[in-house]
């Protein structure tokens, strides 16, 4: 069920700094573990140092020392629900099995879920790395 997830992914939204861009994203994530870890977007003056709900929610869950997300939920206050940008895709590859979950939702309820290895497909890994 993504409904926890949704819940927290809206609570943090609401918190996001965009004044810049004026999107606001959320981004709840569950960890292996079943611990929910969020995030929201917070954006800079100096415009390439914003950083995105995702990345938030990544850091605060390996802050706690959890690796692995099984599920997460990104929300905006876009009719179009919100997909994730091209490195968020590459950085929750880094802590996702290719069968994670990501839903992408929008406050009139409209749901999309993919798994990460649809969302990047030919993602490059580990295994590009080994010689
Ligand atoms: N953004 C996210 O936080 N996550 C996404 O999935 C897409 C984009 C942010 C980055 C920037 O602060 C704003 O949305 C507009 O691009």
């Amino acid at each position: 069920m993504t409904d926890d997830l949704r819940k927290n992914a809206i609570q943090v939204w609401a918190n996001a700094y965009a004044p810049y861009s004026n999107f606001k994203v959320g981004a709840a994530f569950r960890g292996v573990s079943g611990r929910i870890y969020v995030g929201c977007n917070v954006e800079n003056v100096a415009y390439p140092e914003g950083t995105c709900a995702e990345a938030g929610a990544i850091a605060a869950m390996v802050a706690t020392c959890e690796t692995e997300f099984v599920e997460a939920y990104v929300i905006s206050g876009n009719p179009l629900p919100v997909t994730p940008c091209g490195g968020c895709r590459q950085k929750m590859a880094e802590f996702g099995k290719a069968d994670a979950m990501v839903t992408m939702g929008t406050m009139a309820g409209v749901e999309e879920t993919m798994t990460l290895s649809e969302l990047l497909p030919g993602a490059f890994g580990r295994a590009h790395m080994e010689h």
